[in-house]
């Protein structure tokens, strides 16, 4: 194996740091052309190039670890390459073939195997992968040539000071999407959408906005960048929405809360159903699972405290290590979704 390099893996931040080498792969003339490694981190983009001005970019985002047996694991790549796929068709940019997706995100994994932190410290490597429309156009139409890149950044422990229950705020003046929009495709617009709102949560002590579905604000959506579950007696719960993305980890989630013999519930799920649930939480690649200790409605006046004692409830907490150890290998991968490298 090669030396793994010396860093803070505790402490390091979900941020970017540069690492040895990204993979790039364009489409020109109707085809895919080979993949290229560069250790560039600079694009060269036209100044009208579609990405540019009329939001044609896409992204994805994965982890890969290292087990206690010094293996690298990849968790769920055809499922984030069938995802961007759905992106890609959704603002008509051209889809990445799945084999391909795989074959550069193993690469570009390779390629930076010093920088996956050791088994232990919290720490992953994330995988970026991003498409952005690249012909110069002015008018209002997809794009006829694509660049597909995908970078790592190595990423600290996402509960740095442990596995602790945080608020999240509603703000009905703000949505991240619309009903028939782009929400179910992970389109960078709609980040660019979320971040005023998001910023007002952090700014007011929350650590992520919960945003109800764009048209009646009746019923739970998501998370900025995370979907949303609760736990109710023997029930997981999670929002049924055209506008939230289809998280992995949710659908990880809930195929281990069936084998640990819960009922799971994917329907529209009322705002109110908050003051009867015993816990909630935000699911996401980033921290898998991260606890929901109070829900504020804010503009309703109307405040749900879902963890009484302030710590995580025993479902989530049990979700939370099970799907963990089936990422870094712990624990059996019954449903074949790690890609182990050789
Ligand atoms: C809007 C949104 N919802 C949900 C998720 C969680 O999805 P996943 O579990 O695939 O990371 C993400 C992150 O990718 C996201 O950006």
């Amino acid at each position: 194996m090669e030396k793994t390099v010396n860093m803070d893996w505790a402490h390091i931040p979900f941020g970017y740091v540069k690492t040895d080498y990204n993979v790039r792969c364009t489409f020109k003339n109707g085809e895919w052309g080979p993949i290229e490694v560069t250790d560039s981190e600079r694009v060269d983009v036209h100044m009208a190039a579609t990405c540019l001005h009329y939001g044609q970019e896409i992204f994805e985002g994965q982890k890969a670890f290292r087990g206690k047996d010094g293996k690298i694991r990849i968790f769920r790549i055809n499922d984030n390459a069938e995802r961007i796929q759905r992106s890609a068709n959704g603002i008509l940019m051209q889809p990445m073939p799945i084999e391909k997706f795989r074959e550069m995100a193993i690469k570009v994994v390779k390629l930076n195997e010093r920088f996956i932190p050791p088994y232990g410290s919290g720490a992953s490597l994330y995988i970026r992968p991003l498409e952005i429309g690249m012909s110069a156009q002015v008018g209002v139409s997809p794009a006829t040539e694509y660049l597909f890149i995908m970078f790592v950044t190595p990423v600290g422990p996402y509960f740095k000071e442990g596995f602790k229950p945080t608020k999240v705020a509603i703000y009905r003046d703000y949505d991240r999407a619309a009903p028939c929009g782009t929400g179910r495709w992970k389109v960078g617009g709609n980040y660019a959408a979320s971040l005023t709102a998001g910023d007002l949560a952090h700014k007011n002590g929350y650590s992520a906005v919960l945003y109800l579905d764009p048209k009646e604000k009746k019923y739970i959506d998501e998370c900025g960048p995370a979907n949303f579950f609760a736990i109710k007696g023997n029930k997981y719960i999670t929002p049924k929405s055209g506008s939230i993305l289809p998280s992995i980890t949710n659908m990880s989630l809930q195929q281990i809360a069936k084998d640990m013999g819960l009922e799971i519930e994917c329907r529209p799920m009322h705002v109110e159903e908050l003051a009867e649930i015993d816990e909630a939480a935000e699911c996401g690649t980033a921290a898998v699972a991260a606890p929901i200790s109070e829900v504020d409605d804010v503009e309703a006046g109307k405040k749900y405290v879902i963890s009484k004692d302030g710590n995580p409830g025993p479902v989530t907490t049990k979700l939370y290590n099970h799907l963990r150890a089936i990422q870094l290998g712990d624990e059996e991968d019954k449903h074949g979704w790690v890609t182990v490298l050789d």
